[in-house]
């Protein structure tokens, strides 16, 4: 690391603000960029507006995140005005595909720096190039091989984010992940039980494991391991009180997987288990891989097993040759399955991916329609299954203050409902038992037991 680099950062007191996009993945990624940013010397900004370092960190999933960051960037025109080391800087995703990250470069001659998700690692480099050298950086790699040990800076709250695969092989038709996110790539069993056990030492208490399928876990490594046998080891092997994960692909959720559930105590009671479409036409030019009773099968078998798991989904409407039979089927597996909750989305047509060539593309008017109704029911869904918990007791483990009212903190139950009950900061990090007695939209609150 350059000790040129550093001191004029320290000496000069340099801030950071990092704005991020999209999923937990990318969360997470800032968290380790702002983790390399404090080993030189960055401290976090106030503010957005007086950060030295302003940096996006993108995504791409869905088309109108590239307009949005346009409008975010381009309003920043005179953010460096008044600043000596001013750096504009942008990442993620959306930069891992080549020809958005030059075009950003063109359009915007201010943005210094722009590099990929394979990357970070690499930033102090890319900042001598700033910062030292005058230069603008570009750093859009392929090599993909997992790079251990960078420094994370989390919020300090009792839940965790870890990674344990990167990449995607499935090549969803409509899905751009595996074009900017690379193959499947495994982090070794002792690296991720390892990093848990750190982070019980430093107080966390939940971790959430991600991949963007975990069921893949461990299919490229050499030792023999699958993601319902790394479950087990991290139960066995740490402290940690709560695991959650996410994304668990339905057509190879394994039932050892199931089996996992109620038998290992850390695992908590709650699925993301994103279906995408309740017809079978749809589901098989999505490439999937699954039917519909396929789907369904596997949440019978989940609620033999927990009867009060809690489950959750991503839908999307308006898929390319999407007819009003088809998005009927969707509709009435929403009410079949009763979700506790559902992220929906209207198809948004990616280049790179097959469904952009696919005929009969829906228009936006009958995309809204559908997405509209089917809004209806989820939030329907919703406020059942949250009304449920009106009377009941549950375990909250706490988060944090209550942003509307100081005198009451915030945490979630273990099937991932968020509970306000009066407390204070000592109270962060603890389980506490609530009585639930208020139901509100989103949120429950209570009681201290
Ligand atoms: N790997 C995860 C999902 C990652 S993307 C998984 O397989 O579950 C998160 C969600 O964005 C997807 O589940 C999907 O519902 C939605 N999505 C992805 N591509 C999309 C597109 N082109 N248009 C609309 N929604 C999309
Ligand atoms: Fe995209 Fe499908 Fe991979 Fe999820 S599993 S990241 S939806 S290609
Ligand atoms: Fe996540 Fe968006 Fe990238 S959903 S993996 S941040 S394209």
């Amino acid at each position: 690391m350059s000790e040129e680099l550093k001191q004029l950062i320290e000496s000069n007191g340099l801030t950071y603000h990092i704005e991020t996009f999209g999923c937990q993945m990318n969360v997470h990624e800032s968290e380790k960029i702002a983790g390399v940013l404090e080993n030189l010397g960055y401290k976090p900004s106030e503010s957005k507006a007086a950060a030295d370092l302003l940096l996006f960190n993108t995504c791409c999933v869905r088309e109108h995140a590239e307009a949005r960051l346009s409008g975010h960037i381009g309003a920043l025109k005179d953010h460096k005005a008044d600043k000596a080391y001013g750096v504009l800087a942008v990442c993620g995703c959306m930069m891992q595909q080549k020809d958005a990250a030059h075009k950003l470069m063109r359009r915007f001659p201010f943005v210094d720096m722009v590099f990929g998700t394979n990357s970070i690692h690499k930033l102090d480099s890319l900042l001598e190039d700033v910062l030292l050298r005058g230069q603008r950086a570009y750093c859009v790699e392929e090599d993909i091989s997992i790079v251990e040990d960078i420094p994370v800076r989390r919020d300090g709250g009792p839940c965790a984010f870890v990674n344990i695969i990167y990449g995607c092989n499935n090549f969803c038709t409509y899905c751009i992940v595996p074009y900017v996110r690379g193959r499947e790539r495994s982090r070794r069993a002792d690296d991720i039980i390892d990093e848990i056990k750190r982070l019980c030492d430093e107080g966390v208490s939940e971790v959430t494991l991600l991949g963007q399928n975990v069921n893949s876990y461990g299919n490229d490594l050499v030792e023999s391991i699958s993601f319902p046998r790394l479950l087990r080891r991290i139960d066995a092997e740490t402290n940690i009180r709560r695991i959650r994960f996410m994304t668990s692909h339905p057509k190879d959720m394994a039932d050892e997987l199931i089996a996992c559930y109620g038998d290992l105590p850390s695992l908590c009671e709650h699925i993301h288990l994103p279906v995408q479409s309740g017809s079978d036409n749809v589901l098989r030019r999505m490439n999937r891989l699954y039917t519909r009773a396929h789907y369904l099968g596997l949440i019978d078998k989940l609620r033999a097993r927990v009867p009060d798991i809690a489950i959750t989904t991503d839908i999307i409407v308006g898929f390319p040759g999407e007819t009003e039979n088809d998005f009927e089927d969707t509709l009435s597996l929403v009410s079949e399955v009763q979700f506790d909750a559902a992220f929906t989305f209207a198809y948004s047509k990616r280049k790179l991916t097959k469904a952009a060539d696919m005929p009969d593309q829906i228009d936006k008017a009958v995309k809204s329609e559908r997405l509209a109704r089917l809004n209806a029911l989820v939030a329907e869904l919703q406020r059942r299954s949250i009304s449920a918990y009106r009377g009941r007791d549950v375990e909250v483990l706490t988060e944090g203050i209550s942003e509307r009212d100081a005198n009451m903190v915030v945490g979630r139950t273990r099937t991932a409902k968020t509970v306000h009950f009066p407390g204070d900061a000592s109270d962060i990090g603890r389980f506490i038992n609530v009585h639930i007695d208020e139901v509100l939209t989103h949120t429950l609150r209570g009681k201290r037991l």
